[in-house]
């Protein structure tokens, strides 16, 4: 496993060093937020291969699974500063940083992973890459792709909106996601990644929602009884450079950690088409976890959530943004 001891960085960028021959080995630290395992660590020990690999282990990764670093937030913050090399997080907890992300976290916009692929690999990728460097100090080299974010409680099945009368749900630190509970009906408690299993462990918060793999890496089956198969967020998760960091490198340095990043997000996507399935099934006949369809199609929950798009128009960049999104998902803007 790729998890190593905590190695003090070397001061200097000596990245580019060690590509022009001289020998100077580095480590960099990157923060996951999930437990080792899962879409996460696989993007993760991907890139950190591929880069160890072209540079002869000249610069090696090392990984901190389990938010150990701090939260996904603050790991933002972090490599914002310069206090932090890489991350990979959940893209609903970087829109706080850069707001026009939020386009991808809008409910109900992505519904496939082909649609999350579409965009994140397209001109709407580049273009928010572009916007995260503007807003947030951060570059996105790459994705993972986690699949739908499901709800999960641990009190009874939740088929439709009303069901979630009286649930305590926590959720991330996300305006749009709040907004989408309080479109359903309920007050969300916004809650840290970190603290999340935690609160569930100890009757906190009644439930949350992620994606299988998620649920599965995490071990919320411990905790949570009843999943709804609902699919109203697609869950991206972008890895980070600190922008700082990437800019200290020689060209060629940039040329290898770009090209690690976008084969480690072709990766990523295999590995979700491949694992999301068998992962479900095993928390149904391993874990004893009921599965539980949306009423109608999840039709109420759709039109109740896509209410709010409007009152984000703004924090996006204006609707046309959301119009270019649909578009190139072959959707009708309204
Ligand atoms: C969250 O719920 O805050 C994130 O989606 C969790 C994650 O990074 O997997």
């Amino acid at each position: 496993m790729r998890i190593q001891k905590l190695i003090i960085p070397m001061a200097v960028s000596a990245a580019s060093l060690a590509l022009s021959g001289n020998v100077m080995a580095e480590t960099w630290k990157m923060a996951l937020g999930d437990a080792a395992g899962g879409t996460q660590y696989e993007l993760g020990t991907t890139f950190a291969d591929l880069v160890e690999e072209k540079t002869e282990g000249e610069v090696t990764i090392d990984l901190f699974p389990n938010g150990q670093l701090g939260s996904e937030q603050d790991t933002v913050n972090n490599a914002s500063m310069g206090l932090l090399d890489l991350s990979v997080l959940a893209i609903n907890n970087i829109t706080p940083f850069s707001p026009t992300v939020g386009v991808l976290t809008l409910p109900y916009v992505i519904q496939s992973p082909e649609d999350a692929k579409t965009l994140t690999q397209g001109d709407v990728g580049e273009e928010l890459t572009q916007n995260t460097i503007r807003d947030a100090g951060v570059r996105i080299l790459g994705w993972a792709y986690s699949g739908c974010r499901r709800l999960t409680n641990s009190v009874r099945p939740v088929a439709e909106p009303a069901d979630l009368e009286g649930l305590n749900i926590r959720v991330p630190k996300n305006q749009i996601m709040i907004a989408s509970y309080q479109a359903w009906g309920v007050n969300p408690s916004p809650l840290a990644w970190s603290e999340t299993f935690t609160a569930l462990q100890q009757g906190v918060v009644d439930g949350q929602d992620n994606p299988y793999i998620t649920i599965d890496t995490m071990k919320f089956y411990e905790v949570q009884d009843y999943v709804t198969d609902s699919c109203y967020v697609f869950s991206l998760q972008p890895l980070i450079i600190s922008e700082g960091k990437f800019q200290s490198l020689s060209p060629e340095m940039q040329e290898t950690v770009l090209e690690a990043g976008q084969i480690a997000t072709e990766h990523s996507y295999d590995y979700l088409l491949a694992t999301e399935a068998s992962i479900k099934e095993r928390l149904v006949e391993e874990h004893g976890m009921e599965i539980t369809q949306p009423a109608n199609d999840e039709q109420e929950w759709i039109e109740l959530a896509t209410g709010i798009w409007p009152e984000f128009y703004d924090s996006i960049g204006g609707k046309e943004k959301l119009d270019e999104v649909l578009t190139a998902l072959g959707r009708d803007p309204a």
